[in-house]
């Protein structure tokens, strides 16, 4: 296989990890910013963890556990709390495609 054969196969790995709904795609923070200051700022803090609705989510990921489950932060844990919701929180399940769940992970990153 030609190195750029090679390439191609990997990108079409990648591809079709998004399209079958996992969080393999990187995300753009900037696009994850956007879509949590329509979506989740309502209820969140960015920068600071002080408690609005939800938990404060900076340094999420610098966090050992979840505050809502105590389960470790890791993207599988903090995407099933987007898309199931919890006491408070709605279900984004439906209303975020997985382009904009994978944007919003990378922005929850560098809180
Ligand atoms: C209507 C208010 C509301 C909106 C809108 C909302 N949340 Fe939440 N969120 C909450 C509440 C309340 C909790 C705590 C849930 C619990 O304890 O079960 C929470 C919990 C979380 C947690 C877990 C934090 C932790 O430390 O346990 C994350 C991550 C989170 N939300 C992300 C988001 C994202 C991303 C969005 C936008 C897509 C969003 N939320 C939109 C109210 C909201």
């Amino acid at each position: 296989m030609t190195r750029r054969n090679l390439i191609r196969a990997s990108l079409g790995t990648v591809v079709a990890g998004a399209s079958s709904g996992q969080s393999t795609k990187k995300g753009s923070a900037e696009k994850g910013n956007e879509v949590f200051d329509e979506q989740c700022a309502s209820c969140h803090n960015a920068y600071s963890s002080d408690r609005k609705k939800g938990p404060g989510l900076k340094l999420l990921y610098a966090k050992e556990k979840l505050e809502s489950n105590g389960k470790p932060v890791s993207d599988a844990n903090v995407l099933a709390i987007v898309e199931q919701g919890g006491k408070g929180m709605p279900a984004f399940r439906e209303g975020l495609s997985a382009d904009d769940k994978a944007d919003l992970l990378a922005y929850l990153k560098t809180l």
